[in-house]
């Protein structure tokens, strides 16, 4: 072997290997690891921005969670030791306080996001360091990352029942607004594919900037082309400014409703009941649900926060994710606590979540989930019109069916 070919081999293998210490030390030594007695997590939800009106709910539905599993003696004595960044609703400070968490604090885990352009922003990191991300939020789905635990609804989960549900009810012309980014433009593609399924038509598809706020000519447009169901994917602080200005337009929810993705107890909150009255949501959790589980969260998390708060389809996972976190970890000897070895340990975990029994699918790390539709009231609260009769298996590539997210990664027929 030349000497060339020797210095090429190391600068492969990386440095460590070419001062004589072999490879497998220098990945084990990048893992984070429990130690010490503590578990650390990054909890990783934005405070301030246009999607802090939600990511603030994410942040506390986490904390929550890990103080209640601290308070009860930690995960085999072990206690949880979150270390919290606030990333501001900007993808790129996503990326640096994620690498911050996962080689500065060497977090096991971090919990966080709500937008996929922040999910989208942080993978890399997480998948270059073999680290894991839990991410709570309903998403568009093609992606297929085994360094991701996807605790939300995908687009299956959300529209296969509530988009016939809504040609049934208010009829076949539908007009797609929704935030200028990844998801939205996703969701519509495969609301396209229902659209067309079942002989119903898009009148407009439209996308405006992240933290808009003024939607007269938005609105002008519905009045002109006469839609029978306005899809909303809006996200952040424009779910309240579109709800406030289609009431103030004088349009009327019993004729031209909203069909919401996004719209959850924590918007309403904000816009007041009133502006929301008469909409529609499609997701697995609503405040309202009735069990035992739930009655204990809804308590908890407002014992906690504030008789004020009300709970959501994000916050739900964001909750019930910690508790999957601790079903891993506990399956695991103390100094076997890595990234790693807690993506395998979660695989298939099922728990009783507040909205029913889920499961962590093994195959692509999504979540089986209980899709629900519901119509929003005027006190902030939603009143639920269909349950699904049976858990609803995550389908991430749904708009995609020449492709498979599996354990071995993305397969394509
Ligand atoms: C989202 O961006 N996944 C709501």
């Amino acid at each position: 072997m030349k000497r060339r070919d020797v210095l090429q081999g190391a600068a492969v293998l990386g440095a460590s290997t070419a001062i004589g210490l072999p490879h497998i030390w220098r990945k084990d030594a990048n893992l984070a690891r429990a130690a010490n007695g503590e578990i650390k997590v990054g909890v990783l939800f934005s405070l301030t921005g246009t999607t802090a009106i939600i990511e603030e709910s994410l942040h506390k539905a986490t904390i929550l969670a890990i103080e209640e599993i601290n308070a009860a003696g930690g995960i085999n004595g072990m206690q949880i030791v979150p270390v919290e960044e606030d990333p501001a609703s900007d993808p790129a400070t996503f990326a640096e306080k994620a690498r911050k968490l996962v080689l500065g604090d060497r977090c096991v885990s971090v919990f966080g996001s709500y937008t996929s352009a922040s999910r989208k922003a942080v993978l890399p990191v997480f998948e270059k360091r073999n680290n894991l991300y839990w991410y709570p939020t309903l998403y568009e789905g093609r992606e297929c990352s085994k360094n991701v635990v996807y605790t939300g609804a995908v687009p299956n989960q959300q529209q296969d029942e509530f988009v016939p549900w809504l040609i049934q009810n208010f009829g076949t012309r539908f007009y797609l607004i929704g935030s200028n980014y990844i998801y939205p433009k996703e969701e519509n593609n495969y609301c396209r594919k229902l659209l067309a399924r079942y002989g119903a038509e898009v009148v407009n598809e439209e996308y405006v900037p992240l933290g808009h706020s003024e939607f007269s000519s938005v609105i002008n447009k519905i009045r002109s082309t006469e839609p029978n169901v306005i899809f909303s994917t809006v996200v952040g602080d424009s779910v309240v400014a579109l709800h406030r200005q289609y009431r103030a337009a004088g349009l009327d929810p019993e004729k031209m409703p909203m069909a919401s993705l996004t719209t959850s107890e924590n918007e309403i909150a904000a816009m007041g009941g009133d502006a929301a009255a008469g909409h529609f949501t499609s997701a697995p959790y609503f405040m309202v649900h009735q069990s035992p589980e739930n009655e204990r969260f809804v308590a908890a998390y407002r014992a906690r926060w504030g008789d004020d708060k009300v709970t959501h389809f994000v916050s739900e996972p964001s909750y019930f994710q910690v508790y999957l976190f601790k079903q891993a970890v506990e399956k695991l000897a103390p100094s076997d606590i890595s990234p790693p070895t807690v993506a395998e340990a979660v695989k298939g975990e099922e728990l009783t979540a507040p909205q029913g029994q889920i499961r962590l699918e093994r195959e692509n790390l999504h979540c089986w989930l209980w899709p629900k539709i519901a119509r929003a009231r005027s006190d902030g609260q939603f009143e639920v019109l269909k349950d699904s009769a049976e858990w609803v298996a995550p389908v991430p590539y749904a708009a995609y069916p020449d492709q498979v997210c599996s354990e071995n990664g993305l397969q394509q027929s």
